[in-house]
């Protein structure tokens, strides 16, 4: 079936996602510099995020899980000039490879690569750091309730939080795998489960060039 999802992916792709320079010289250095492009999101999924900030008229944007800085750049696409993106990435040959496209792309809107554990990079912020609109989080998936109940504390009511890498091929629901990338995301889907700071939530499975996975939803209350 991978064979017919990338396709149908190239298919969409090729019909309704314009081509961008900056995002293809991403791909393009990523490459070069010998990264696997499979960590970050297919075109489509991060034409999803920029329609879901523009959607809601979001000004200021959080990424945990910069990796190559190829979905921050979507999320830069989709933010006015006086808008606000932080991404924070804790692998430091990551974080050097995410600068140096996020330099090069050069969006107008001030788009600021923390280098750190999310968690550590989000305890040590400012205290008059103000809310943000769309949290996306696609951080190493062990520590996503953690990195949950965090985003909650830098959110208002109306955020809207998106979480990568949900369904795992299905992994999450394989009762012998207790790897804990698995095990985090199940806690997480527990924890979101009547959350009393969510309004709504859902999960999708999708299929595509990536695979088989998904994203979760939520909007805060
Ligand atoms: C992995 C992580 C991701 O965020 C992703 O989108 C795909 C794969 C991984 O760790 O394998
Ligand atoms: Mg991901």
């Amino acid at each position: 079936m991978q064979e017919m999802w990338t396709a149908l992916d190239e298919y969409i792709e090729s019909h309704l996602i314009s081509e961008d320079p900056k995002l293809q010289k991403i791909i393009e250095n990523t490459a070069e510099h010998g990264f696997s492009n499979h960590l970050a999101v297919a075109p489509n999924q991060g034409m999803l995020l920029q329609m879901l900030i523009q959607m809601n008229h979001c000004k200021r944007v959080l990424e945990l899980g910069t990796f190559a800085a190829y979905s921050t750049a979507w999320l830069a696409r989709a933010l006015p000039e006086d808008g606000y993106l932080l991404t924070i990435e804790g692998r430091d040959t990551h974080a050097a490879m995410a600068q140096h496209n996020i330099d090069q792309a050069n969006y107008p809107v001030k788009v600021e690569l923390k280098v750190g554990r999310a968690a550590d990079v989000l305890r040590a912020l400012p205290a008059e750091t103000q809310p943000f609109d769309f949290i996306f989080i696609d951080a190493d998936k062990q520590s996503y309730p953690e990195y949950l109940e965090l985003s909650l504390q830098f959110s208002r009511s109306g955020t809207v939080i998106v979480l990568d890498n949900v369904i795992r091929a299905g992994d999450i629901i394989n009762p012998d795998n207790h790897k804990p990338s698995i095990e985090g995301i199940r806690e997480t889907f527990s924890a979101l489960k009547d959350h009393p700071r969510l309004l709504s939530c859902t999960a999708l499975q999708t299929v595509g060039s990536k695979g088989h996975d998904g994203f979760a939803i939520a909007i805060v209350k």
